[in-house]
């Protein structure tokens, strides 16, 4: 095939066949297509979008550019297997929730192998937050993965760059060529190291709003059925819940704080929207392998998804009892009327966060564990002029000031009663 027609098709509107794809990303992976043959596929399929047989076509090449993990080992006594359950999310600010849903759903005896990231931009990343946790270690060997499935249930863990190497080579090409957002290019990135990691069962936290990927219903909904439609094909059971990011999940956004957080959740409290969206999520995953008569509440209210959260950290050295990091300077912004809280923009926090220092600016920078933010008040709450509204913390002093800046349109105070949207915006299979 001649790359240049492959871009003139796809500019044109026209559809590309599976022996195409499958060539281009081979080649592309071993360097046969250039990185600016590539941007320029990128940016007609993000104009031009591509049918559902494309995307399917597309994911499954990603898959064979590397390695697939396979569960098969995972059985009962009497031989049969154990099946897998997943969740990803889209990513968001405070989305601490992989650290008490993993434990919890592992607490039904349900292994959970969640390969997480870290963050880049405002969305925090899941390994960042952990590794606030004294001694705790991302990296595991397969061997490890395994074995922690099979005696503890929950591995939360850095995903290996075996699998899907294409989509990390046209990720990087995508973040530097504004075509991040296209629909079928972020359903099959996901999916491709969804399914390459080999679980049975999947759940997908779709984020909506201005702390999202997708800032509209519609669009959530699209790349929602989309990566459905992935997992289905390709034998995993896949459900996903759309979900509101217009505002931080929980009360805080950074990496100690949002441990924090989560082991008040672990230990049957925490803020109610964490612990309405882990346990949909818990019950999206159960159900997926067949565990539909259970209450996921109830091991948060027993202990049993704490005893499996304090496992599953010490079994990467982790210290779950050690103290966590606190940040050297706060900064407590107030309200700055009487009122209503009416908004309180997630991605301003996100941004405030990444400035403390909580996320990276380059792949190579590292974070700190003690920077981050904490709300004193959400949507839909009564404040009072002068009461703190939220605390800023940090290592560096110098960071504070950046940070409030982002604050600055972030928050709205009205007069009236305000109607605070539901945290879950739908459901689809
Ligand atoms: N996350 C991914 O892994 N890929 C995308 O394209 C977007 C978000």
């Amino acid at each position: 095939f001649d790359v240049v027609d492959l871009i003139r098709t796809k500019r044109d509107g026209g559809t590309l066949s599976p022996e195409q794809i499958r060539w281009l990303i081979s080649s592309y992976t071993h360097g046969g297509v250039a990185d600016e043959q590539m941007s320029a596929l990128a940016m007609a399929i993000l104009i031009r979008g591509m049918d559902r047989q494309e995307i399917a076509e597309w994911t499954t090449a990603m898959i064979s550019t590397g390695e697939r993990m396979n569960f098969d080992a995972l059985t009962r006594a009497d031989g049969t297997r154990r099946l897998t359950a997943d969740k990803h999310s889209t990513g968001g600010v405070g989305d601490k929730l992989t650290l008490p849903l993993a434990p919890l759903v592992a607490s039904y005896g349900v292994p959970v192998p969640q390969l997480s990231g870290r963050g880049l931009g405002h969305t925090g990343g899941t390994l960042d937050k952990l590794e606030a946790i004294p001694g705790w270690r991302a990296a595991l060997s397969n061997a490890e993965i395994m074995q922690q499935l099979d005696s503890i249930g929950a591995v939360v863990c850095a995903a290996g760059t075996g699998l899907a190497p294409a989509d990390k080579k046209l990720y990087a090409l995508r973040d530097v060529t504004g075509t991040v957002e296209a629909i079928p290019l972020i359903a099959s990135s996901i999916m491709s190291k969804k399914i390459a990691e080999g679980t049975d069962a999947l759940v997908l936290d779709v984020k909506v709003g201005s702390g999202a990927f997708m800032k509209t219903q519609h669009d959530a909904a699209e790349l929602a059925r989309t990566m459905v439609a992935l997992g289905t094909d390709a034998g995993v059971a896949t459900t996903a819940l759309l979900t509101d990011m217009s505002t931080p999940l929980g009360l805080t956004a950074g990496n100690a704080v949002e441990v924090e957080e989560s082991v008040e959740v672990l230990a049957g409290g925490g803020p109610s929207d964490v612990v309405e969206l882990t346990v949909a999520l818990a019950a999206e995953m159960l159900a997926a392998v067949g565990l539909t008569d259970v209450d996921p509440a109830e091991n948060l209210r027993n202990g049993h998804a704490m005893d499996s959260w304090r496992a599953m950290i010490a079994a990467q050295d982790g210290d779950p009892d050690a103290a966590l990091p606190q940040p050297k300077y706060e900064h407590t912004i107030t309200a700055a009327a009487s009122g209503t809280l009416s908004r309180l923009d997630a991605y301003a926090v996100g941004i405030a966060a990444w400035r403390l220092g909580a996320g990276r600016g380059r792949k190579e920078d590292t974070v700190q564990a003690a920077a981050g933010v904490r709300l004193h008040a959400k949507p839909g709450d009564t404040v009072t002029a002068g009461q703190p509204l939220l605390t800023l913390g940090t290592d560096e002093d110098h960071r504070l000031v950046r940070a409030e800046q982002a604050m600055a349109d972030a928050v709205e105070i009205t007069e009236g009663p305000v109607v605070v949207g539901d945290l879950i915006r739908g459901r689809i299979t």
